[in-house]
């Protein structure tokens, strides 16, 4: 492993352009990793700018407690490697002799000399006055939930029972899930493949495709995977396919469908035609890339779903998932970076262009047929209320019953909530058409 200095001078760097320029984590988390060649120090990056974003809303203001007055904006850098040195001694546990150390040096390398002494005086007063500081962290609720107060009213709004609840498990880390390719392989035979290989992993009851990882790692180096065995996929997500009850030789398209995971699954669940769309272009070689790896074959195109008239060949469909563009609150665990880029103000938008596309959509959907609404949202706005209005003015439309397993009922759905089952945050609703 490398000397820590420069890596914690990177991590100060990304974290400052995830956390105040409102870049991706995913994002910056790639092209931070790319030019590291040692494994440990990529995982290390990685958990230091995981556990920052998850609690930026709580460690920047530990930050701002302790200075005796604001850093300057040119400082930007020095107030992210505050944070990045609270959360590796208050959240990843590292020895703090080395974890001091290490940030000081990195604050000369963030061409910040002058401050080094500040950096340490800083993180030694975290040490010393931890547990008085953390006391009064927890009185403000930002900062005790280390979410905006945007989030934790609309959560409160939706779900005054379980809010407490949907706030610490959005700021757990989630399990690493993977999905086994059923055209490739048995679960019963990858998990023997894993066990062989000292990966330690179970089959969750109620997910018949799923495999929960005991640690989380990098899934391109386990056995089967450049032979497609598997994927990465939530099982909130891998609930979709059960929904959709298909067979052979159905019509399905999938309105929504980069990067291609639930398109994927239907596809190994059985011989079906289907359309995989999507508006973004950029987004479609993601699809053909995981659909070759796990030997599978649809169409893929790029078209607004909202406007069947460019890309629709008039043919009905027997069955239409919509996994839609939504706020990803149900996903906080595995995106906390949602916490930092979302806004208030993004809600309405969303929850029109969701009921845009149902609208739209519909038509396309053969008498009998089955559509499936599905999104990774936590909020009545984007899931009950765009269902409402959609079954309000569809008088062929009717919404079937969810097996109690799928998460608290929720309008004309059920929604699950984050770590219910251990999954991800998880909207579900099946529209059936009667003619
Ligand atoms: C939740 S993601 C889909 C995830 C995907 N179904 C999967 O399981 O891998 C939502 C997708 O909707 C796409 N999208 C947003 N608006 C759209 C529109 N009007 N028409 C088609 N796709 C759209 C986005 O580009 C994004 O890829």
């Amino acid at each position: 492993m490398s000397d820590g200095a420069p890596l914690r001078a990177h991590a100060a760097r990304a974290l400052a352009r995830i956390a105040l320029d409102g870049v991706s984590l995913r994002t910056e988390l790639a092209a931070a990793s790319s030019g590291i060649a040692d494994p440990r120090d990529r995982a290390l990056l990685a958990a230091m700018l995981f556990e920052s974003a998850r609690g930026w809303l709580r460690w920047d203001a530990a930050a701002a407690a302790l200075l005796d007055k604001p850093l300057p904006p040119r400082a930007r850098e020095l107030r992210a490697l505050l944070v990045v040195g609270f959360v590796q001694l208050a959240v990843l546990d590292l020895p703090a002799y080395a974890v001091v150390a290490a940030c000081v040096e990195a604050a000369r390398l963030l061409g910040q000399p002058r401050h080094a002494g500040l950096v340490n005086a800083i993180l030694r007063r975290f040490l010393r006055e931890r547990a008085a500081l953390e006391a009064r962290l927890d009185r403000d609720p930002v900062s005790r939930h280390a979410h905006p107060r945007w989030l934790i009213d609309a959560i409160a709004a939706d779900w005054p029972e379980q809010a407490e609840a949907i706030l610490a498990a959005n700021n757990r880390q989630a399990a690493l899930t993977l999905r086994v390719n059923r055209r490739r392989t048995e679960r019963a035979a990858l998990l023997a493949r894993f066990e062989d290989a000292g990966v330690a992993a179970q089959a969750p009851e109620g997910l018949p495709d799923a495999l929960v990882l005991e640690h989380s790692q990098d899934v391109t180096r386990l056995p089967g995977y450049s032979e497609g065995w598997f994927s990465v996929q939530d099982g909130a997500a891998q609930r979709v396919a059960d929904l959709l009850e298909l067979r052979d030789g159905l019509r399905v398209l999938d309105a929504c469908a980069a990067p291609g995971g639930k398109a994927a699954h239907a596809l190994e669940r059985a011989d079906v035609a289907l359309l995989a769309l999507d508006r973004d272009a950029a987004r479609l070689p993601r699809i053909d890339e995981n659909l070759r790896r796990l030997g599978l074959g649809a169409s893929v195109r790029a078209g607004d779903a909202a406007q069947p008239e460019r890309w629709w060949d008039g043919q009905a469909f027997d069955r239409i998932l919509i996994d839609a563009p939504c706020s990803a609150t149900g996903i906080v665990r595995r995106q906390p970076d949602v916490k930092l880029h979302r806004r208030a103000a993004d809600l309405a938008p969303l929850a029109a262009t969701q009921r845009r596309l149902l609208d739209a959509l519909w038509p396309l959907l053969a008498p009998g047929g089955r559509l499936v609404y599905a999104t990774c949202s936590l909020l009545r706005i984007e899931n009950q209320a765009v269902l409402a209005q959609f079954l309000d003015a569809h008088d062929n439309a009717s919404a079937s019953p969810l097996p109690d397993r799928f998460g608290l009922a929720a309008g004309a759905g059920r929604q699950n909530l984050p770590g219910e089952g251990g999954m991800d945050g998880f909207y579900y609703a099946v529209l059936d058409k009667s003619r």
